[in-house]
């Protein structure tokens, strides 16, 4: 993996600041993308005390403009992309009849726009290199709906499709690999923007009853496929706790 060059989205928190990490201890230089920029900057710090190389990319994913920017500073550094890791997401779970319609607007901007916004950012250099290889976070909620998760499923099956379709037209004909990358449920800060109290509650006894993934699990499985030879693509990894089962 030495030289390679990664761009790593909602890098400031769990599973995205784990996988740049992993990602950084096997030599690759990796791009962090995120709002937070003391953390990212923490971040990155804690990456080059261990001898690996980090930008920090402060931006929103919701504005095409920071997305451009993040990706035109990644090659003026490096000049090259590699990977792309669509990662940065909003879970704010809950019941439809709640009409939490703003939040359902936040999930649609970050969860599915976010991913073309950034897909979009890095196609042109991957093509123009015949290869890449973009990552995506899905869920297992994309492959399943609950209740309290008609949107955030809805968001999350779309980019799995988003996904499908990208390996369907660059994997063969542009050596572009598609990864999807399906998590149960993993500890990090995601639950945290729940705002409808009627789920809230009871997503926490859920988890609090389980042993939960830990970002690094995922983070391993996304360093797995990238680590793979080029003639070889994973296409999806579904990954979720032994106590959860489905
Ligand atoms: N945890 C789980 O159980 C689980 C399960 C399946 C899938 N996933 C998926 O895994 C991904 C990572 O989630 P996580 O569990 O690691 O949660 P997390 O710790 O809350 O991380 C979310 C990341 O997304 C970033 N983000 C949110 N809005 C953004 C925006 N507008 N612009 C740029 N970055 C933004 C956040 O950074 P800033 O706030 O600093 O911008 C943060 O770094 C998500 O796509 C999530 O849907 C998680």
């Amino acid at each position: 993996m030495n030289g390679k060059v990664a761009l790593i989205t909602g890098a400031s928190s769990g599973i995205g600041s784990a996988t740049a990490k992993m990602l950084a201890q096997n030599g690759v230089s990796v791009g962090l993308f995120a709002r937070r920029e003391e953390r990212l900057t923490a971040l990155a710090k804690d990456i080059e005390s261990e001898g690996g190389s980090a930008l920090v990319l402060k931006g929103d994913i919701t504005k095409r403009e920071d997305v451009a920017n993040a990706v035109a500073q990644i090659t003026h550094s490096w000049q090259h992309i590699d990977i792309l890791v669509n990662n940065a997401g909003l879970m704010p779970l809950s019941f439809i009849k709640n009409l939490h319609i703003d939040e359902w607007d936040k999930m649609v901007d970050v969860n599915i726009k976010g991913v073309l916004y950034m897909t979009a950012a890095v196609l042109p250099y991957m093509l123009k290199q015949c290869s890449g290889h973009i990552v995506n976070i899905s869920s297992v909620a994309g492959r399943r709906v609950f209740p309290a998760g008609a949107v955030y499923c809805a968001t999350k099956y779309a980019v799995r499709a988003f996904s499908d379709g990208l390996r369907a037209e660059l994997t063969a004909e542009n050596k572009i690999r598609i990864t999807t990358i399906e998590p149960g449920i993993v500890k990090t800060e995601l639950a945290d923007s729940i705002t409808d109290m009627e789920i809230k509650g009871q997503f926490a006894e859920r988890t609090v009853s389980m042993r939960q993934l830990q970002s690094g699990d995922i983070a391993r499985s996304i360093l797995y496929a990238v680590t793979q030879p080029d003639y070889v693509d994973v296409a999806e990894i579904l990954v979720i706790p032994t106590d959860q089962g489905t």
